[in-house]
């Protein structure tokens, strides 16, 4: 009887146990996940979320399209299609992007975009901007 007693609140321990196992995994799961999410936004601050890609190439489509050309051809501005970049260096293009040509009808955007965004969007272009 004793022994059986002893076994039955040794197994409700186990299960107790099990439980706030169980628990700790999850809370260790959750704060796994959440340091991923936290290096994302620092480590890799250089690459735009997809949603925030999505608006930049809405943004290039559009507002860039105005002057380069709808599919990016040349219009008042220069061709942006690959075959027109390929030898112009990536910096030059941000920079260009981020802080307009002074003189020209090349606007800055900087109030628009950081220059990582800039950047990816040079990248885009030198590879064939996206629909
Ligand atoms: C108001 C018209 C206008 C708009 C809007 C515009 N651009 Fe331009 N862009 C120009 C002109 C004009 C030049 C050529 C400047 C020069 O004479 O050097 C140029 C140059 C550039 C260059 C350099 C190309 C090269 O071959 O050196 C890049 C890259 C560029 N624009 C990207 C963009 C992007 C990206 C956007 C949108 C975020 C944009 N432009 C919006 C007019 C515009």
């Amino acid at each position: 009887m004793a022994r059986a007693m002893s076994r039955h609140r040794s197994s409700s321990r186990t299960r107790r146990e099990r439980v706030r196992f169980q628990w700790l995994l999850r809370a260790s799961l959750a704060l796994a996940g959440a340091f991923l999410l936290f290096l994302q936004g620092t480590a890799f601050a250089d690459t735009p979320s997809s949603a925030r890609q999505q608006v930049l190439t809405h943004m290039v489509r559009q507002e860039c399209g105005s002057c380069h050309g709808m599919s990016l051809q040349g219009g008042l501005g220069p061709s942006l299609l690959p075959g027109a970049l390929s030898d112009k260096s990536v910096e030059g293009l941000v920079a260009t992007i981020y802080a307009g040509r002074p003189g020209t009808a090349m606007p800055p955007w900087q109030r628009f975009l950081s220059e990582d965004e800039a950047q990816w969007i040079v990248e885009q272009l030198m590879h064939g901007f996206p629909k």
